[in-house]
């Protein structure tokens, strides 16, 4: 975990939030190649789950919500976590991940108190009840309340459904272990309504499509585990949980969700709101409330699985390398081009030339690099996970033709100049 941690800093993937202010805890900041890297594995969600489908609505939803979508969702009164205080130095944990005892100073803990997880604050000049805001502690909420909209504009069949990126808030007690469990993260949310009979076909058929999209990120399919979360422990709305696990460094912990909401949801915001949420089958005229299937992916933590899945070490010409072997889609850069030598102008009006035609093509993005000598440029770009480097040399300017070595054989082949971009697509 270490290392995947310092490599992460070093090469501009993910930094600790507010560090120079001796940072922020539960907080990180995403360099120039972690955004890309998260923007493609969420550009791969939103086109399997969205843009692929027909049956399904994408939306992005206000972070600050009317403070009743919280009372009615039951996260006002329910969304808490067990805490204790420690009598001596009040140093606070969550019960449930400490024994007896402080960790810092053995002193003796007070009662087992619940701790809400909303972020409040309040919105306007005023700073009474009446002007409470929460940060959204799940995306869902923004889903659920634009139920009748999407009906209103769109005229879906059930079943379909409403997808939503984006950020959620936890004032966690206990955050740790890197992007695992942190206070700011990103969810990708489907909340998929379904007639009440048909629930069971359609959780079957939403762990099928979890388990594909967690394969075509590429994390490990050994290493991903479903869990039925037993009746007791399982979120206040859902009748039905299996937690998709993974073996992160630091054990087997919960990646992603999969929920039977039934309509929970839908009649608490009626009740609520007084608002319609109920649909109407025309073919049958019969009007009843749907019930919900809810995969939900924590973007955050599919970006620390994969890291942990594609990071790998071996030894190359009596060198250790490391590297990540991500799947072309989801790398940050798909291909570097290098002049042979940085002191050959003919080498490096070549190899520019090299360079702008990739970065025109629709590959993704492409680096430039003529830092060091070879075997370098090769390290540094296994090291970021880019599939391929193009290399320009003598025999370039005689028979237009470049090397491109594969990251994970490190294998090279002569390729024509005007067949790359196929050969890079492969
Ligand atoms: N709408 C359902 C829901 O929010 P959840 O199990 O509480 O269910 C869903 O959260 C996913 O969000 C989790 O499986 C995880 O991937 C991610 N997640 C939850 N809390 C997180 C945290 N504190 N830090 C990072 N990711 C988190």
């Amino acid at each position: 975990m270490d290392n995947i941690v310092s490599l992460a800093k070093r090469r501009g993937f993910i930094y600790p939030g507010s560090e120079v202010y001796g940072g922020l805890a539960g907080t990180w900041d995403y360099g120039p190649l972690g955004v890309a890297l998260k923007r493609n594995i969420a550009n791969l969600w939103w086109k399997m789950f969205v843009e692929d489908r027909g049956d399904m609505y994408g939306i992005d939803a206000a972070i600050l919500m009317n403070a009743k979508v919280w009372e009615a969702s039951g996260h006002v009164s329910g969304f808490s976590d067990p805490l204790v205080e420690c009598k001596k130095c009040k140093r606070r944990y969550r019960a449930d991940q400490v024994e007896k005892k402080c960790l810092e100073c053995d002193g003796e803990f007070g009662p087992v108190r619940q701790f809400n997880m909303m972020f409040k604050s309040h919105i306007g000049a005023a700073e009474d009840v009446s002007s409470v805001v929460y940060l959204r502690p799940e995306t869902a909420g923004g889903i659920f309340v634009n139920f009748k909209n999407i009906v209103d504009s769109f005229h879906p069949k059930l079943p379909f459904g409403v997808a939503q990126i984006g950020k959620a808030f936890r004032n966690e007690i206990a955050p740790r272990d890197f992007l695992f469990r942190t206070r700011e993260f990103e969810q990708m949310e489907i909340e998929y309504f379904v007639r009440a009979m048909e629930w069971k076909e359609n959780f079957e058929s939403w762990r099928r499509e979890a388990n594909e999209f967690i394969q075509a990120v590429g994390i490990e399919a050994d290493s991903v585990h479903e869990l039925e979360v037993p009746d007791g422990e399982r979120a206040h709305y859902s009748s039905r949980t299996i937690d998709f696990e993974f073996d992160f460094p630091f054990g087997r912990k919960e990646l992603c969700g999969l929920a039977y909401r039934t309509d929970f949801d839908l009649s608490a915001h009626a009740r609520a709101s007084g608002a319609e949420f109920s649909y109407l089958d025309e073919a049958t005229g019969e009007r009843f409330i749907p019930h919900v299937i809810e995969p939900s992916f924590g973007l955050d933590r599919i970006v620390l699985a994969l890291l942990c899945s594609v990071y790998k070490e071996d030894e190359l010409a009596g060198e250790r390398r490391a590297y990540l072997k991500l799947n072309f889609s989801i790398a940050p850069i798909k291909a570097a081009v290098f002049p042979l030598l940085r002191n050959k102008p003919a080498l490096v009006e070549k190899a520019r030339q090299v360079y702008e035609t990739l970065k025109k093509s629709s590959l993704g993005a492409i680096a430039w690099d003529d830092n060091g000598n070879i075997g370098k440029r090769y390290r540094r770009q296994d090291e970021i996970g880019t599939p391929y480097c193009v290399t320009v040399d003598f025999q370039t300017l005689e028979d237009d033709t470049v090397t491109v070595r594969d990251r994970d054989s490190a294998k090279q082949e002569r390729i024509a100049v005007g067949g790359l971009s196929d050969v890079l697509k492969r």
